[in-house]
């Protein structure tokens, strides 16, 4: 085979790698999409506010595939880049995040490879999240593709911190100033505070709707006995 059609065979197998992620990728996000519409119908709440998903550019594929010593083709990016299709749920509350991990484990044909809960240990940047790392068939005309998939569940807060953060890590080129690091591990803390205050608040006024749908609910049936 000549050079050119070597060439030729490699820039198809790429398009239909990448295919083969923005379908599993789809299929991740029609599942949520569908979960977070059935609780909203069972309990009346929208566990996810939002999500969002990317694939990786062919940039960072080769950056991360030599920044971790292999070198730079298909079968690699394959086997050793795991975030090649990412998707991110955003929720109101931490207890949300655990209801959608649950619900993700749950569905038979997606397969949980690993978790990384940054959300109970979170990272020395102050980063939270919870992480996991699954893999979804892909049906083709000819065969099936497990297709891994990177997950990331979390809170509004934890996201809006994560951007600014990762845009820092950016522009310093991973070494800010001291005191800027400082300052967004304080923040990082009020993020959790927020959090936490904020999903107390919701589970009290929770109760108080759950107490007044219990007095309704009893003077109905007195009246009808009436
Ligand atoms: P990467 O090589 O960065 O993908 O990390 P990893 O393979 O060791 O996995 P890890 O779970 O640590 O991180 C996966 C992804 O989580 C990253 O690509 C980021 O999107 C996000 N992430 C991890 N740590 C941080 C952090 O400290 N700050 C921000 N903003 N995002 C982070
Ligand atoms: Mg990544």
């Amino acid at each position: 085979m000549d050079y050119l059609s070597e060439r030729t065979d490699e820039v198809d197998r790429w398009k239909e790698v990448m295919l083969v992620y923005e379908s599993a990728l789809k299929q991740i996000g029609t599942k949520l999409e569908i979960l977070n519409d059935e609780f909203q119908h069972v309990h009346q709440y929208n566990p996810i506010e939002h999500i969002k998903s990317r694939l990786k550019t062919s940039e960072s594929i080769v950056k991360k595939l030599k920044k971790n010593g292999y070198e730079s083709t298909i079968d690699n990016m394959i086997e050793y880049v795991n975030d090649i299709a990412g998707i991110r749920v955003i929720c109101s509350f931490t207890s949300d995040i655990y209801q959608i991990a649950e619900m993700i484990c749950n569905q038979k044909d997606i397969h949980v490879i690993s978790i990384k809960d940054y959300f109970l240990n979170p990272k020395v940047s102050g980063y939270k999240s919870y992480h996991m790392l699954v893999t979804i068939p892909v049906y083709l005309s000819d065969r099936i593709v497990d297709t891994k998939v990177e997950i990331q569940i979390r809170t509004v807060a934890m996201d809006f911190w994560a951007s600014l953060e990762h845009k820092i890590h950016y522009k310093f080129e991973g070494n800010a100033p001291e005191h800027i690091k400082n300052e967004l591990i304080e923040c990082a803390k009020m993020v959790s505070d927020l959090d936490a205050r904020m999903l107390s608040l919701n589970e009290e006024v929770q109760e108080i709707s759950r107490q007044d749908e219990y007095l309704e609910n009893k003077f109905a049936k007195k009246e009808m006995a009436e």
